[in-house]
C-alpha cells in the first residue's frame, strides 16, 4: 500500500506543519488489534511517542492501554479518556509527586527500576493506606543492536534493576506491606529491526520467571516493553510494521500459562508512519562542494537526525525538474540542524515544498522552542472532508 498523503492537503500556506493521516493510524491499529486478539496479548500505547490528543483519543477508542513515563503523561492520558486500570508507569526517576499522582489515580502497575524507588512507593502508599501493584523492571542485558541512545537493556544503561540483584529485590519487596509484587518488566530499546532479538529477550524472560518462581512470586504480569522498528527508507510501501512476525516470536518463545497476562508497550510502530512534516524551502545556497536546501523547519520540529543521526525519507513535492543532491538543513543556529545529507531531490528552488516522512513518532512530542521558535500547527486528514477520496 502507499501512504503518500493527498498533495492538496500539503499545500496549506503556513509552513512548517505536521500532517497526520488518520487513515493510516486506523489501518495500523486495525492490524494490531486483529493480531492482539488472536494471541490474547495486551497492548499499552507508549504515550512518549506522540501525546497529541487527537491521536491519543483514536488509540484509546481501539481499546489500547497506555504506558506512561511521567506524572503529567498519566494525567494527560486520563484526560484523554484512558482508564486508570489500563495505565502502567515506568521511569528511573519517579518523583514523590509523580508517585502520588499514580497512587491517587489507582493506575494498574508501577514498573519499578530500583529498590530505592520501591521503598519510596511503599512509603507513599502507606501514608495513603493503599497497596501499590508493582513489577520489577529488570535490565535483561540483551543488546538491541540499535542506536546507542535508544538502547536500554545493557549493563551500562541506567534502566532497570541489575539482573544479579533480582533475588535480593524480590526478598526486600516481600517485607514491604504496602506494595504487591506481581511480575516483571523489560524494555531493551527502540527501532529494533531484527525481530530475532526478541527471541533472545523471550528466553531471558523465561530465565527470570524461573527466578521469581523459586522465590514463590508468581509472574502473572509480564511486560515485554516496546521497540518494534518501522521502515524509514520506504515508508510509503511499508506503512504498517510487521506485527505478525513480531508477535509470533513472543507467542512461540515466551513460557506462559493461562494465568499470565502478556503486556506490550508499543510507541513508534503504532504512530510512526501516520505523521509527516511539511516544510518550505527558504533559500538554496551553493557551497564549494555542497548544495544546501535551507528550509523553514528545523531541529525544533524534528530532532531525530540531530540527536540520533536518524534518516527520514524526504521528497520535493512541487518540482518536476531533474534530481540533484542537497543537504537539507534548517534555520537553527546549530550545525547539527539538518534533515538529510546528500539527499537526491528534484531540483529545488525557493518556495518548494518538501515532505519529510515518518515523523509521527518522536517528532511533535520532542519539539522545542529553542531560538524562541513558535510551536508549529498540526493538520489532520479528517479535517479535509471535501477532498476525502
Ligand atoms: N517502553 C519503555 C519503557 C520505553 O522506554 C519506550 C521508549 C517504549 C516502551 C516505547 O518504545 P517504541 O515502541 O516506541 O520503540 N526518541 C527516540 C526513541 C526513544 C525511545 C524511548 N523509550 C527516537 O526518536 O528514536
Amino acid at each position: 500500500m502507499t501512504n503518500r498523503p493527498n498533495i492538496d492537503r500539503l499545500l496549506i500556506p503556513d509552513t512548517p506543519f505536521y500532517y497526520y493521516d488518520l487513515n493510516i493510524l486506523r489501518k495500523t491499529l486495525n492490524q494490531l488489534k486483529n493480531i492482539q486478539e488472536k494471541y490474547g496479548f495486551i497492548i499499552h500505547y507508549a504515550v512518549k511517542a506522540n501525546a497529541n490528543s487527537r491521536i491519543l483519543r483514536i488509540i484509546k477508542n481501539y481499546g489500547l492501554g497506555a504506558d506512561c513515563v511521567s506524572g503529567n503523561e498519566i494525567t494527560h492520558t486520563l484526560s484523554n479518556g484512558f482508564k486508570p486500570e489500563n495505565i502502567v508507569y515506568a521511569g528511573v526517576g519517579k518523583s514523590d509527586r509523580e508517585i502520588d499522582i499514580a497512587l491517587d489515580n489507582n493506575i494498574a502497575f508501577f514498573n519499578c527500576e530500583s529498590l530505592a524507588e520501591i521503598e519510596v512507593i511503599n512509603e507513599r502508599a502507606s501514608l495513603k493506606n493503599q497497596t501499590a501493584r508493582i513489577a520489577l523492571r529488570i535490565n535483561p542485558e540483551i543488546n538491541a543492536n540499535t542506536h546507542q541512545y535508544i538502547t536500554t537493556g545493557v549493563e551500562e544503561n541506567k534502566f532497570g534493576i541489575n539482573r544479579t540483584e533480582t533475588v535480593k529485590v524480590i526478598r526486600a519487596c516481600k517485607k514491604m506491606k504496602n506494595i504487591k509484587l506481581q511480575g516483571l518488566h523489560v524494555h531493551i530499546g527502540s527501532q529494533i529491526q531484527d525481530v530475532d532479538i526478541f527471541k533472545s529477550l523471550c528466553l531471558r524472560i523465561n530465565e527470570l520467571q524461573e527466578v521469581f518462581r523459586k522465590e514463590g512470586v508468581p509472574t502473572n504480569y509480564i511486560n515485554v516493553g516496546g521497540g518494534l522498528g518501522i521502515n524509514y527508507e520506504h515508508p510509503e510501501e511499508n506503512s504498517i510494521p510487521d506485527f505478525h512476525s513480531y508477535f509470533k516470536i513472543f507467542n512461540q518463545f515466551l513460557d506462559r500459562t493461562p494465568n499470565h497476562r502478556i503486556h506490550f508497550e508499543l510507541g513508534r510502530s503504532v504512530v510512526g508512519q501516520c505523521g509527516c512534516l511539511v516544510t518550505r524551502v527558504l533559500y538554496v545556497k551553493e557551497g564549494l562542494h555542497t548544495k544546501f536546501a535551507i528550509v523553514d523547519a528545523g531541529m525544533t520540529e524534528l530532532i531525530r537526525p540531530a540527536l540520533y543521526q536518524a534518516s527520514h525519507k524526504i521528497i520535493n513535492l512541487t518540482s518536476n525538474k531533474s534530481p540533484e543532491k542537497y543537504d537539507v538543513v534548517g534555520p537553527i543556529c546549530e550545525s547539527s540542524d539538518y534533515f538529510g545529507k546528500n539527499v537526491l531531490l528534484k531540483k529545488v528552488s525557493r518556495g518548494d515544498r518538501l515532505l519529510i516522512y515518518s515523523t509521527g513518532a518522536y517528532g511533535e512530542v520532542m519539539r522545542s522552542n529553542y531560538n524562541l521558535r513558535e510551536h508549529v500547527k498540526s493538520h489532520y486528514s479528517e479535517d479535509f472532508p471535501q477532498i476525502e477520496k
